[in-house]
């Protein structure tokens, strides 16, 4: 009876594999499926409409990472749910320390940033590219740096891109307006992609 029932599950999952693997093609939003499946098997609470790409957890430990709906890491983020560097270096005199890592509503973690135990980031927060985050990150924080700090809020980070979005004379950087990752089927078009170049190579030369 059971080894039957094992052989059902073990073919739904493979069916629900295939599926993921052919809605791929159509919806971009399943790339990241199976990774968010895989921490959620481990025991990870992640929320409706999340993002990840290439997240590093500590995997024993998966039950204590939370992650809100909405919330986007981005590739590379590496995220610390106990620390026994002591412990390694004394022993029992410094037990390994453990802390929930929970990350807020719509929270955004830049690429290859670094999360350690026990910090929560708020709702609306944004962490940057390549951060230390030691210590919490209130609702709407702007965190960069090593170890990372507050250094704005989200809310006046997108007024100061409104700004450059009017005036974009000698700028550096073109803009793209798209519905958020969660609310499309393709991160992008071929053809936004194209709309992009043209708008860096309409002139000859930089
Ligand atoms: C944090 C972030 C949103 C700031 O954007 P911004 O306000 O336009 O940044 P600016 O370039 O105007 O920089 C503002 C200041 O923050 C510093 N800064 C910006 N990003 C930083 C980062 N990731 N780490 C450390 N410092 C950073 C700048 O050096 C600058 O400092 P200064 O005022 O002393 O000169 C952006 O830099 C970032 O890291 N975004 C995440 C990108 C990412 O990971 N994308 C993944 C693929 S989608």
């Amino acid at each position: 009876m059971f080894r039957l029932w094992g052989r059902i599950r073990w073919i739904l999952r493979g069916f629900k594999r295939m599926c993921l693997f052919l809605a791929r093609f159509w919806d971009d939003r399943y790339y990241t499926q199976r990774d968010m499946d895989r921490w959620k098997a481990l025991g990870a609470k992640i929320g409706k409409d999340v993002q990840i790409q290439h997240l590093k957890v500590d995997e024993r430990f998966a039950r204590l990472l939370e992650i809100d709906d909405e919330a986007n890491i981005a590739e590379g983020t590496n995220i610390l749910l106990h620390d026994s560097s002591l412990n390694n270096l004394f022993g029992e005199e410094c037990p390994v320390k453990f802390g929930k890592v929970r990350i807020g509503k719509a929270a955004y973690i830049g690429r290859n940033a670094v999360i350690l135990c026990g910090v929560r980031i708020g709702d609306y927060a944004l962490v940057g590219a390549g951060a230390v985050v030691t210590a919490d990150v209130p609702d709407y924080g702007v965190a960069v740096g090593v170890p990372a700090k507050i250094v704005g809020d989200t809310r006046d980070l997108k007024e100061k891109q409104k700004k450059q979005i009017e005036n974009q004379e000698g700028s550096p950087y073109r803009f793209l307006r798209i519905k958020r990752w969660h609310e499309r089927h393709k991160i992008m078009t071929n053809d936004e992609v194209e709309e992009i170049y043209q708008g860096f190579f309409d002139k000859v030369g930089w």
